[in-house]
């Protein structure tokens, strides 16, 4: 199965799912990296993994809808089928998420519905949550809203920077979205309505 990753910068889960599959454990292939930031480190993660990536910057076009089809072009021209946002930092139009209904993957720092947006671990944090954790679902209409595949709990101790925090939350994520790929890629989620099935 071809899979696209999605990411705007760093892409420390894009490295985890490239280690994964490396590892043989899960029957799919990176087709493709979409990068939205030219500054963006993943670019050099990309290149030297020999996987390609499509640097595809929003500001050369008129319309988000513009943007958006010229990245689905050149899905369609990858036969990606499993479309993975790792720490991409735009919400996906309705033509998006029409089209790959069911079939767009996102990981997010904090147990959904709580802490949703860009800044999930440090309003955790700030809010005195004693757990947080993180989630990966797929992606409908909404921000952060769409049926949860996997959700795993970190605690938040007493002394926990942000820096300290993002790093726990950082290892889970690494270990959780490579099993929801492999679940996905093996055919065993099934979406009712909000409930994910697995197995
Ligand atoms: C991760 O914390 C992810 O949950 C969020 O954005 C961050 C991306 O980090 N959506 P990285 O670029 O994968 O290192």
């Amino acid at each position: 199965m071809n899979i696209a990753v999605f990411c705007s910068a760093n892409g420390s889960n894009f490295q985890a799912i490239v280690d994964s599959l490396k590892r043989g454990k899960i029957k799919a292939e990176i087709a493709l990296m979409v990068c939205d930031n030219p500054d963006a480190f993943v670019l050099q993660r990309a290149e030297k993994e020999g996987i390609k990536s499509f640097l595809v910057e929003r500001k050369n076009f008129n319309t988000k809808g513009e943007y958006e089809a010229e990245i689905i072009k050149r899905l369609e021209q990858e036969k990606v089928e499993l479309i993975c946002l790792a720490g991409y930092m735009r919400l996906v139009g309705a033509v998006f998420t029409q089209k790959y209904r069911n079939r767009i993957l996102n990981i997010h720092p904090a147990i959904l519905p709580v802490f949703k947006g860009t800044h999930g671990i440090k309003e955790a944090l700030d809010y005195g949550a004693k757990v947080t954790g993180v989630t990966v679902h797929f992606v409908d209409e909404k921000m952060d809203h769409g049926p949860i595949v996997l959700q795993e709990a970190v605690e938040i101790k007493a002394d926990d920077t942000e820096e300290s925090l993002a790093k726990r939350i950082h290892k889970i994520e690494h270990k959780l979205y490579p099993q929801a790929i492999k679940l996905f890629v093996e055919g065993k989620l099934k979406v009712e309505g909000r409930k994910v099935k697995i197995g």
